[in-house]
């Protein structure tokens, strides 16, 4: 890919801007899509800053409680920046600061909102001169650094905002779908599923008649989507490959995908690697009735939990003036 900068000529860089950006949680795979079916909510969000600093390389500090690593080798976003900087005049350093608000570990793409948010708020400091699908390709070195594999199911959604499909990842091939409005209940139980474990229980091959099930509910979900068919929507949100084997490590999850469906929820699952666990609702009153039926099963098995009703996020990383930095972690 071309970079838009001259990689020979020192960078102008403008030392008194500041970048603010929100960067939304999202929830990949929606079911049955495994690493290519993704979507960006209003809440939770990173909080992340960016300016240009004297020396080149990258200064992270980190505003929060959850001590993650400064060596932006090891640091999601830093990864991502790395990535971009390569594409850059090497004279061209940036300190960033991020104040988690996503817990890692949750499942709603905590690695993907610092990722994708380091790159869009470096971006827009260097005047846009990548484009979207150059942020997620910089981004996904980060997914790399969390869970050993690059995917792009939480990145593109937290970028383009709205639902993505990935039909190609080498070549990236995004396709932003459109979607009639939704509600969605997020429950978080507090125990942590690192996304390399998750994945490495998988089972590598599948049947055909397995694969067959996947095709026709992908194909369905896209359908509904884009047809506005809710019903649609619900009958496919089912997954006969990575639900069975992922949901044994999520307390009460068969119960909390049963008990939301008769609350009325049109169907859901894990979010991402887990554990969060979410339902898409037609209406707000469902979406929180959902978010009851989640707490009382969580009360009744003592299992500490944090649940959300918020919707689809549309606009991706948002940049904004200034913080509320107030917000609970998820
Ligand atoms: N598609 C990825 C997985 C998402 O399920 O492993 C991780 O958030």
């Amino acid at each position: 890919m071309e970079n838009k900068l001259d990689l020979n000529s020192p960078y102008e860089m403008d030392f008194s801007a500041i970048v603010k950006v929100q960067a939304p949680a999202t929830v990949a795979n929606m079911v049955c899509g495994f690493d290519i079916l993704g979507f960006a909510v209003n809440e939770p969000y990173d909080q992340m800053q960016i300016r240009f600093q004297e020396k080149p390389g990258i200064t992270i500090i980190n505003d929060d409680d959850y001590n993650l690593p400064t060596d932006p080798e090891k640091n999601v976003a830093g990864a991502a920046l790395l990535a971009m900087m390569e594409e850059l005049p090497s004279n061209i350093g940036f300190e960033l600061t991020i104040k988690k608000l996503i817990k890692p570990g949750s499942g709603v793409g905590s690695s993907a909102a610092s990722s994708a948010g380091a790159v869009a708020a470096a971006n827009r400091l260097l005047h846009h001169c990548f484009s979207k699908q150059d942020l997620v390709r910089f981004a996904m070195n980060g997914e790399k650094v969390a869970s050993g594999v690059k995917h792009a199911d939480n990145i593109a959604p937290c970028i383009y905002g709205g639902v993505t499909l990935i039909r190609s990842i080498f070549p990236l091939d995004i396709v932003a779908l459109t979607a009639p409005p939704l509600f969605v209940t997020i429950v978080h139980p507090q125990i942590e599923v690192k996304t390399s474990d998750a994945r490495s229980i998988l089972q590598q091959k599948v049947l055909l008649k397995d694969a067959i099930k996947q095709w026709g509910n992908i194909a369905g979900l896209v359908a509904g989507l884009l047809q506005s068919d809710y019903a649609l929507i619900g009958r496919s949100l089912e997954d006969v490959l990575i639900e069975p084997v992922r949901s044994i490590l999520i307390p009460g999850f068969d119960q909390i995908k049963a008990q939301s469906k008769e609350a009325g929820a049109l169907g859901g699952g894990i979010s991402g690697s887990g554990p969060s666990i979410f339902m898409l609702s037609e209406t707000e009153a469902t979406a929180q009735k959902v978010a009851g039926v989640m707490h009382q099963i969580y009360n009744n098995l003592k299992l500490d939990h944090h649940t959300y009703v918020t919707t689809i996020n549309h606009s991706g990383v948002r940049f904004v003036d200034s913080f509320i930095t107030e917000d609970a972690a998820l």
